[in-house]
C-alpha cells in the first residue's frame, strides 16, 4: 500500500454528468442531451460551488482531485483548467497532488489528452470494459476493442499514470476466456486496473432484460470462479487487489479512491456529487441535486447545489468507517473504530469470523477481510456492525 494512511488527506470530486449515449447497465448520474452543453455556464457554477464549499472548510491542502462522470473526457481542456484554477484560488494544492480524469476510450476523446495534461491532469482512468467486440456491443459501448487499446496507447504516451476499467462476469463468460482476456489487458496495463463484476442495477435496461430472462448472467458458483481467476491472474502479474475491485502495483494505488475507503475528508462538487466534510469536530455528509439543469439553477441562486447536509451520528460515522475500510486489503485499525464509535468491535464476533476464515488480524493489529471473505464482504460487514 501507499505507506501510511495520510490522516490529513483532502480530496475533491468533480462530477460531469453527461455522456454521448447511456450504456444499458449503467445507473451512474449520467444524462444524454441533444443540445450543446454550455460549458462556460457549468465552469462558472463549478467555481461558485467550490467557493461556497471552501468558505465552510477553509485552510485545507488538496491532496487529490478526481473528475468523474458521466464522461468528463467530453469536457474541453479549458473547462478542466478553469476548475483547477478555481480550486487553487480557494485552497492550497499539494505539490504532489493527484489529478485523475475518467475518459471514454474513443479516438475523439484521446485527441484531447494532451490538452488535459497541459491543464494539470496527471492520471487518466479509461472505461475499456472489454477487449472483445461482441461483448462491447452487448454492453452498448460506442468503441471497439482496437479503438480502446489505441486510446490506452495514447494515454501511455502522455501520462505517467493511467488505469483502465474492465467489466467481467458478463453473459456467457467462462473463467478460461476471462483469464485470456485479463492476460491481454495486463500486457497493456501500467500500474493500475479496476475490475468490476457486472451488476444488474435496478431500473436499467439490463434489469428489464434480466427480468424477462433475456440476459443470463453467471450464477453464484461461476461468479466465484471468475472472481478467483481475477485474483490469481492479477497477483501472478504483480497487480494484487488493494480493494475489492481495484488492483495496483504496490505504491500505485489511486490515492483519491483511498480517501473514500479510509473515510477521510472530501468535497463533492457538481450534480449528484457527495462529500464528507469535517466541521467543528463533526462530520457532515453532503449530497447535491442530481439533475444537471436543476443543479445549475440551484448553484446560480444559492451558490451551492446541496439537497442534503447532515451531521453524522457517532454510530453512522463508525459504520461508514467499517463499511469503507473493510473493502481494502489493508483493512482497518480497530482502535480508530473504537474512538469513533465509543465502543470496541465485538471480540466474540471477530473470533467467529476468524474461525470461518473470513477475517484475519495482521501483525500490527489491523483487522482485514481475507481473500475468501471478500466475495461475502457485505455479510461480514453486517455481522461486525451489528
Ligand atoms: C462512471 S463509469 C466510467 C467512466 C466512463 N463513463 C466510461 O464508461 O468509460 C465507472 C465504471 O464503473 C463501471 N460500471 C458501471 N456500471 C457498472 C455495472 N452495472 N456493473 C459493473 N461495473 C459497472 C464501469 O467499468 C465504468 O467504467
Ligand atoms: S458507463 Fe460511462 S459512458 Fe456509459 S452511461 Fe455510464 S457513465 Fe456514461
Amino acid at each position: 500500500m501507499t505507506g501510511g494512511t495520510d490522516e490529513a488527506a483532502f480530496g475533491v470530486y468533480i462530477h460531469w454528468p453527461f455522456c454521448l449515449s447511456k450504456c444499458p447497465y449503467c445507473d451512474f448520474n449520467s444524462h444524454v442531451r441533444r443540445a450543446l452543453i454550455d460549458e462556460t455556464r457549468f465552469a462558472r457554477a463549478f467555481a461558485a460551488e467550490i467557493a461556497t464549499t471552501a468558505a465552510r472548510v477553509g485552510g485545507r491542502t488538496v491532496s487529490t482531485i478526481f473528475f468523474g462522470g458521466g464522461t468528463p473526457s467530453l469536457m474541453q481542456p479549458a473547462t478542466i483548467a478553469s476548475v483547477l484554477d478555481a480550486l487553487a484560488r480557494h485552497w492550497t494544492i499539494a505539490r504532489d497532488v493527484e489529478v485523475t480524469l475518467e475518459a471514454n476510450p474513443t479516438s475523439v476523446e484521446a485527441a484531447r489528452f494532451r490538452g488535459y495534461r497541459s491543464a494539470g491532469v496527471n492520471r487518466v482512468s479509461l472505461g475499456v470494459q472489454a477487449l472483445d467486440d461482441r461483448a462491447l456491443a452487448e454492453l452498448g459501448r460506442l468503441h471497439s476493442a482496437q479503438e480502446a487499446l489505441e486510446a490506452v496507447a495514447v494515454a501511455r504516451g502522455i501520462f505517467d499514470r493511467y488505469s483502465f476499467d474492465l467489466i467481467y462476469a458478463r453473459p456467457q463468460q467462462m473463467p478460461r476466456d476471462w483469464a485470456a482476456e485479463l492476460e491481454r489487458a495486463i500486457a497493456e496495463a501500467g500500474e493500475h486496473l479496476s475490475l468490476y463484476q457486472l451488476t444488474v442495477e435496478d431500473e436499467t435496461p439490463f434489469a428489464a432484460l434480466h427480468a424477462a430472462g433475456k440476459l443470463k448472467i453467471p450464477d453464484e458458483d461461476l461468479s466465484r470462479a471468475l472472481y478467483d481467476t481475477t485474483q490469481d491472474v492479477c497477483a501472478a502479474h504483480g497487480l494484487p487487489a488493494y480493494e475489492i475491485s481495484n488492483h495496483a502495483r504496490p505504491g500505485a494505488e489511486c490515492r483519491h479512491n483511498l480517501v473514500y475507503w479510509r473515510a477521510q475528508e472530501y468535497a463533492g462538487i457538481g450534480p449528484g456529487a457527495h462529500g464528507r466534510l469535517d466541521i467543528a469536530g463533526e462530520r457532515c455528509a453532503t449530497a447535491n441535486e442530481k439533475n444537471p439543469e436543476a443543479w445549475l439553477a440551484r448553484v446560480e441562486r444559492y451558490g451551492h447545489g446541496l439537497v442534503a447536509d447532515d451531521m453524522l451520528t457517532r454510530d453512522e460515522r463508525a459504520d461508514e468507517f467499517l463499511l469503507m475500510g473493510l473493502r481494502l486489503a489493508e483493512g482497518i485499525d480497530p482502535s480508530r473504530f473504537a474512538a469513533l464509535a465509543g465502543r470496541s468491535l465485538d471480540a466474540a464476533r471477530i473470533a467467529a469470523l476468524r474461525e470461518h476464515g473470513l477475517v484475519e488480524t495482521t501483525a500490527d493489529g489491523r483487522l482485514r477481510v481475507s481473500l475468501p471473505g471478500f466475495p461475502v464482504l457485505d455479510a461480514v460487514v453486517a455481522d461486525l456492525a451489528a
